[in-house]
């Protein structure tokens, strides 16, 4: 569905990105793990038109057989006009808004009301606890409940492809293990999903297929099974 080739990004003196290339077969959940620094958000924005000092291919088919298109320097909202959604990292919601305009919010670039109305509903469905918050303002909600409202309102979209940014960063045990749950979910409904992910042994469980980053490089890909099993990965990122 997406092909990442050979891509670099550079901010000014620092090559964060080192030609990477990623493939993202249709219907799977694959996942770039790595440490800090190791150029993973800056790969994902790049992808999502986010990053100016990139270089190489993105390319999507966004229906099979469809049309091929190179996305590199396309801006930002094509993206989502093609069916590709970023959650990013850090909760970007609006505080001053209610759950229900922040999710509205997502679905900015859509006029089909019913199928708003049907994707909220879906978003309540997925995160019951937001349903209850409707009326509430994003600035109010916990720290884990701003990551649902995250991860809903770039579902709002209705995207093909979504791709999270780190949807554990901060949260506690339980609320990781219920939104690594509701990836699993939002897969099986048939969306493609690309997860950045510090949290690696909660990132292979759930995909299919992982890169490990290192110092903007990949330095193995494999599927998440074998990865979860080779002796380098457990030492480095799986704690032993
Ligand atoms: N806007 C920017 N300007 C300059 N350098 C940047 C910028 N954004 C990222 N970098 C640098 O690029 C490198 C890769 O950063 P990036 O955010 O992609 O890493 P990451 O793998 O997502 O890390 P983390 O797990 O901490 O989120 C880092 O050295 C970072 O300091
Ligand atoms: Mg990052």
């Amino acid at each position: 569905m997406l092909t990442i080739e050979d891509l670099h990004v550079r901010y000014g003196g620092i090559h964060a990105v080192q030609g990477v290339s990623i493939a993202i077969p249709r219907g799977r959940i694959v996942t770039l793990i790595g440490a800090n620094g190791a150029g993973k958000s800056s790969a994902i924005r790049a992808v999502a038109g986010l990053a100016r000092g990139a270089s190489g291919k993105v390319l999507y088919r966004r229906k099979e057989g469809g049309r091929e298109e190179q996305l590199l320097g396309m801006p930002p909202e094509n993206m989502v006009r093609r069916g590709i959604s970023l959650c990013p990292e850090g909760r970007r919601i609006l505080p001053q808004l209610t759950v229900e305009e922040n999710l509205r919010l997502g679905a900015y670039a859509r006029d089909d009301d019913d199928g708003i109305a049907a994707d909220l509903e879906g978003c309540y469905e997925l995160f019951p606890r937001l349903r209850e918050r409707k009326w509430q303002k994003g600035g109010t909600l916990s720290g884990g409940e701003q990551q649902m409202l995250a991860v809903a309102r770039s579902l709002m979209s209705s995207p093909d492809l979504l791709m999270l940014d780190e949807p554990s960063l901060g949260l506690a045990p339980l609320l990781v293990k219920e939104i690594f749950r509701t990836i699993v979910r939002i897969n099986a409904a048939g969306r493609t999903i690309l997860l950045v992910e510090q949290n690696a042994l909660a990132a292979l469980s759930v995909a299919h297929y992982g890169y490990v980053l290192e110092v903007g490089r990949a330095v193995m890909a494999a599927p998440a099974k074998e990865l979860l099993n080779n002796p380098r990965v457990r030492a480095a990122y799986l704690g032993g």
